[in-house]
């Protein structure tokens, strides 16, 4: 099994100039450039894995994991202790916690791996703590909340191959998205000019460009509040309000829509584009508030020139109902470019890649998920197909736990990837300003209040070791 000693390895020795080398030329690599393949030992006994949050994603994410024939489920833990009564009769073997720090702390030494489905402004301080430990880290999307986090958890993984990591995209491994990554890492449409991806949340799906809410509550007896707040300053508990999945909206606690659907549509245009890290940012939008993200709004993040694409490129992000028109992405009028899905436009054409197959009320498919790509005088370009295996992205990731398997979405690309969302969510706190991102110190140029998002101190108390600004 690929697990290292249980006793904490040293910190990474990267300097910020080392690892940014490092972030920008992993562009360049091919997207699994860490794993030996056949390096580990034979596998010889089960991934003793804890689960952290077991509601929402937690439970698909705990399903998928403990049906892979070589997991066992060691640990469980949710704030939520309504959790509790709902699994002990389907994992009876394994202990319960409310404090994913008392569970690493009692159960460390009898736990190989840690799946992570909290909120995403505990991935990193439950992440960074558990590779710390050792342990091979399966974590939800977005990797990180804030621009420091993702760069830590990056170098971290980089500097330290063999715990095994993967973030949450699933549809990474969809045969789909795949051939998406192939077509447009073989040329199909050029040297990229632009990208321009959107979303449709969170129109519906969760509070947005709402005040701080007013008054307090008392939290029921059996949700523990503190610990869902965690690294993230005190507020008052509100009924329905925050957790379960409304908390995506605010800035303490989630990274807004493009933290919420940037990762599933932008990752494999940002890998074959070879992009590293923005050097500029500009939010369009106009109802932000000192709590929550705008309800829509227009990011535009420009990165320098790789040999993928053409020069500077620009990848634009449109949500809350905002698309560009098909004009502007060189599509015919009459496609229906869907409603969360990505477009890259190439010197030889432009390609829609969407992120799923879209399905009736029978469940019957009704779009696919197969890119489609347009020449510029707006004529259909044929798509090689390429023949892919199917794939499941978590066993993927045991299967690497196991030395047997590369993970798509491994730290050391999902923290550069990331990076750029948290840099580019962050903007819609400064709107409508022409922003400059100093990769170096982690700052808006000029912008010195731009340190407190983008390098997010901790509540007292709740300092982790490899995260500090
Ligand atoms: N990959 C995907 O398709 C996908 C889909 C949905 C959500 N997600 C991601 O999964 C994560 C969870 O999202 P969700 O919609 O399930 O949220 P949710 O609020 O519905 O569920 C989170 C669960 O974690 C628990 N929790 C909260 N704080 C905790 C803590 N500190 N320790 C232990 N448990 C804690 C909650 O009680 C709840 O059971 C997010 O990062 C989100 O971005 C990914």
């Amino acid at each position: 099994m690929r697990h290292r000693a249980l006793t904490r390895p040293s910190g990474p020795s990267l300097t910020r100039r080392s690892f940014l080398r490092g972030a920008a030329s992993l562009a360049a690599v091919p997207l699994l450039p860490r794993l030996a393949m056949g390096r580990a030992p034979a596998w010889n006994s089960r991934l003793r894995l804890a689960k952290i949050g077991v509601g929402g994603m937690g439970e698909t994410d705990l399903g998928h994991l403990a049906a892979h024939p070589g997991v066992s489920i060691a640990a469980l833990c949710d704030i939520d202790a309504r959790g509790k009564q709902a699994l002990a009769g389907k994992y009876p073997d394994a202990v319960w916690f409310a404090d994913w720090r008392e569970l690493l702390a009692k159960l460390g030494d009898r736990v190989d791996a840690v799946c992570i489905s909290t909120p995403d402004h505990m991935h990193a301080p439950i992440a960074m703590t558990a590779m710390r430990m050792g342990k091979h880290v399966y974590c939800q999307k977005p990797l990180g909340h804030s621009a420091l986090e993702n760069r830590r958890l990056a170098a971290f993984a980089s500097a330290h191959p063999d715990v095994v990591t993967q973030m949450g995209t699933q549809r990474s491994a969809m045969i789909g998205r795949r051939h998406q990554l192939q077509l447009l890492r073989e040329g199909a449409i050029g040297r990229f000019k632009s990208i321009h991806a959107w979303s449709d949340r969170p129109a519906g799906w969760w509070p947005q460009g709402q005040p701080r809410p007013q008054g307090s509550a008392t939290p029921p007896e059996w949700l523990s509040w503190d610990l869902f707040l965690g690294v993230a300053p005190e507020r008052p508990f509100l009924p329905d309000r925050y957790t379960p999945f409304k908390w995506r909206g605010t800035y303490d606690f989630g990274g807004g829509a493009l933290g919420d659907m940037g990762c599933h549509i932008l990752d494999y245009p940002f890998l074959a584009a070879g992009l590293g890290l923005p050097t500029a940012v500009r939010c369009d939008a106009t109802d932000a508030t000192d709590d929550e993200y705008p309800t829509k709004e227009t990011i535009r993040l420009r990165y320098a020139a790789t040999p993928q694409t053409v020069g500077p490129i620009e990848v634009v992000w449109y949500d809350g109902g905002l698309r560009p028109s098909n004009a502007a992405l060189g599509i015919p009028d009459d496609v229906d470019i869907r409603s969360n899905a990505v477009v890259v436009v190439g010197e030889k054409g432009s390609m829609l890649c969407p992120l799923d197959p879209e399905w009736d009320k029978d469940g019957k498919q009704i779009k696919s998920d197969a890119p489609q790509a347009w020449d510029p005088s707006g004529k259909p370009m044929a798509l090689k197909l390429y023949a892919l295996n199917k794939r499941d992205h978590w066993h993927h990731w045991v299967d690497g736990c196991m030395g047997k398997a590369n993970p798509e979405a491994h730290f050391a690309f999902a923290g550069l990837l990331c990076e750029s969302l948290s840099v580019g969510a962050a903007a819609s706190q400064f709107a409508n300003r022409d922003l400059s991102y100093d990769a170096k110190a982690l700052l808006f140029t000029g912008v010195p209040e731009s340190k407190a998002i983008l390098q997010k101190p901790y509540r007292k108390g709740w300092e982790v070791e490899g995260l500090q600004a």
